[in-house]
């Protein structure tokens, strides 16, 4: 949600900035801006909508520039105020020579507008931002270093917030500042970056510093000096960039979205290579240090938010089969607002593929508080909510782009099966048998998962007859009604037609109204105790004049005339199916959006980390 980037160094600043901001531009894409610090003036650059309006901007002032040594740069998600010029970032003090981006959400910032208008302080934008550029400044010009205008300034504000500062009289430095938002220092010769996430940076240094809350780092040419709010100085970890150029390239893929979805089977292929080595071995633990006491936990709650919610709706399916043990599923925004029974015999698994999400980061903060132990599955090993963690589960999907969550949902049911199996065994709750069946399919996966793939074209003819409606339900039970939410939400986020999900058995409480020949209904169907139970429901659709499209992995010649179309997915176990079944609805939605002319990896309104409540 916003994405900042600072530089300072030889190269053409405002290229880099611009060229940081392409990558991160899937944190938003509502307004964006720039700031250059020549050594003698202060150049803002503004424009509203997508990055490419500041290219053409940038480009069109490019006889204005001169030769700046330093600047900084924002992305915005809307917040407070909208996406217009005037609230785009960055933000100027009003003698026009402090200069700030921002990422997050000032909360008190009602408050301080107030005192600073009292002040005389002008307000140029309806952003909660502003008052940061003011409260520092005011310090600044009490006379301090600007280093500790910011730390007095920062230490005023509630909420949360990742900076980069810059003023017109000290161009030889960044400050960058952060508390509940991510920021990194890039580290090379010469020249220092500083960004919301990693690939602002990739390419381009090989050592990074990840800033943690309440960090204050000065960033020049040649040196970058961290110091606490009080003004210590720190001695940070350097650490090497763990991610190569390429996992930022879409590799001659249309959108970052296919990109993703295909790289599915080979991202299984090395989870499971590390994990499930052979059908008749014990799941191995591999890199992962589970520091947990099984022994006290009596209850398992998951918390997570959208797709990774779903995620856990899976979990919760096959952990009570195959674990016995209560589950409970919450999204996080509800969990933190309710008196829980979260306590000292609680597991609580925060799911978050990228680790910044504010609520789930919040819930499992509050999970900790009180003594629950917590295990965090993640995609980003290196986010803030592993600070909360006694263990962490990594995904390993590699860093994902699109905002739409395609391949880490994978990697998140895929690491859920194989940990459910590992406490299965260990807790004795599956007979071998029945182990040495699940690990064997489970193994056969990626190749299934390819023949899913290579069938794209059939998906995509679908796709294209349903570009037409303007609603579009999908229904499932058991595991897969988590398909069907899944679904669901990803038609909806990239095509923006209305689609919902829904427990099929449920359709006949209220949702059947909807049917007619303008409601295609999706049956996600899989082998299994409610196979039977599915069809019945699918009769009733079609009863209802509505095409009927299955998605399934049951050959069932009987069935077929029941369906306008199928799109078929090898056989698998039923508690397996989510995993297989996923892949058409990804495509179906892709194809949909895709065909419909739609911003795939870029989807109005939405940002990839959702860093606010
Ligand atoms: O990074 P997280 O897994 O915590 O993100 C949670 C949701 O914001 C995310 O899954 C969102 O729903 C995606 N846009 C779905 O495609």
């Amino acid at each position: 949600m916003c994405g900042i980037v600072g530089y300072i160094g030889n190269n053409a600043v405002a290229d880099v900035l611009l060229d940081g901001l392409k990558s991160l531009e899937y944190r938003g894409y509502d307004s964006a801006g720039i700031a250059l610090n020549d050594n003698g003036g202060l150049d803002v650059f503004k424009a509203g909508g997508k990055l490419n309006n500041l290219f053409e901007v940038v480009s069109s002032n490019a006889l204005k520039i001169k030769k700046p040594t330093s600047g900084i740069g924002h992305i915005r998600w809307a917040t407070h105020g909208k996406a217009t010029i005037q609230n785009a970032h960055p933000h100027l003090s009003n003698d026009g020579k402090l200069v700030l981006v921002h990422n997050g959400i000032i909360e008190n910032y009602k408050e301080l507008k107030a005192e600073l208008e009292q002040e005389g302080f002008v307000f140029n934008s309806q952003t909660d931002t502003e008052v940061a550029v003011h409260v520092i400044d005011r310090e600044y010009r009490k006379g301090c270093s600007l280093e500790q205008a910011v730390r007095q300034g920062v230490s005023l504000l509630s909420g949360a917030f990742a900076f980069c500062i810059m003023h017109k009289d000290e161009a030889d430095c960044i400050i960058a500042v952060r508390k509940n938002a991510p920021l990194i220092i890039g580290l090379s010769d010469d020249e220092n970056y500083i960004a919301s996430d990693i690939p602002a940076v990739i390419g381009k240094v090989k050592k990074i510093i990840y800033l943690n809350d309440g960090e204050v780092a000065v960033v020049r040419k040649n040196n970058v000096e961290v110091t606490d709010l009080s003004g210590n100085l720190l001695n940070k970890k350097v650490e090497e960039i763990g991610f190569n150029p390429e996992v930022i390239s879409k590799h001659g893929y249309k959108h970052f979205m296919l990109k993703e979805i295909n790289e599915q089977p080979d991202i299984l292929r090395k989870v499971l290579a590390q994990h499930i080595k052979a059908s008749d071995l014990p799941v191995n633990l591999g890199q992962v240090k589970l520091k947990l006491d099984w022994q006290r936990i009596e209850n398992i709650s998951i918390i997570a938010c959208g797709t990774s919610l779903h995620a856990a709706m899976v979990t919760k399916y096959v952990w009570e089969n195959w674990l016995g043990l209560p589950v409970q599923i919450e999204a996080a925004s509800e969990y933190i607002y309710r008196k829980n029974t979260t306590g000292k015999n609680s597991l609580v698994i925060g799911i978050s593929q990228s680790g910044e999400t504010a609520d789930t980061i919040t819930a499992v903060k509050q999970a900790k508080e009180k003594s629950a132990q917590v295990l965090i599955v993640t995609n980003r090993e290196d986010s803030s909510i592993v600070r909360y963690a006694d263990s962490v589960l990594p995904l390993e999907a590699g860093i994902e782009i699109s905002v739409a969550a395609t391949k880490s949902y994978s990697a998140q049911l895929l690491a859920m099966y194989w940990l459910g199996l590992y406490v299965a065994e260990q807790k004795k709750t599956l007979q071998p048998a029945e182990l040495g069946k699940i690990k064997q399919e489970m193994l056969e996966l990626p190749a299934k998962m390819e023949e899913v793939l290579s069938n794209a074209e059939n998906i995509k003819s679908v796709a294209d007859k349903l570009q037409a409606y303007k609603s579009v339900i999908y229904i499932a039970r058991g595991s897969n009604q988590a398909s069907a939410l899944e679904g669901a939400l990803k038609l909806k986020e990239i095509s923006y037609i209305n689609a919902n999900g829904y427990a099929a058995g449920e359709l006949k409480h209220g949702p059947i109204a909807l049917l007619d020949e303008n409601m295609p209904v999706i049956a996600v169907l899989a082998q299994g105790e409610t196979y039977a139970k599915m069809l019945s429901n699918c009769e009733e659709v079609k009863a209802r004049n509505a095409k009927l499209i299955a998605v399934t992995s049951v050959k069932d010649k009987h069935a077929d005339n029941l369906f306008d179309d199928i799109l078929r997915v090898p056989e698998i176990r039923e508690d397996l199916s989510p995993l297989l079944l996923n892949i058409p609805l990804q495509l179906l939605a892709y194809y949909l959006a895709d065909g419909l002319g739609r911003e795939v990896d870029q989807p109005r309104n939405l940002a990839k980390s959702v860093t606010v409540e």
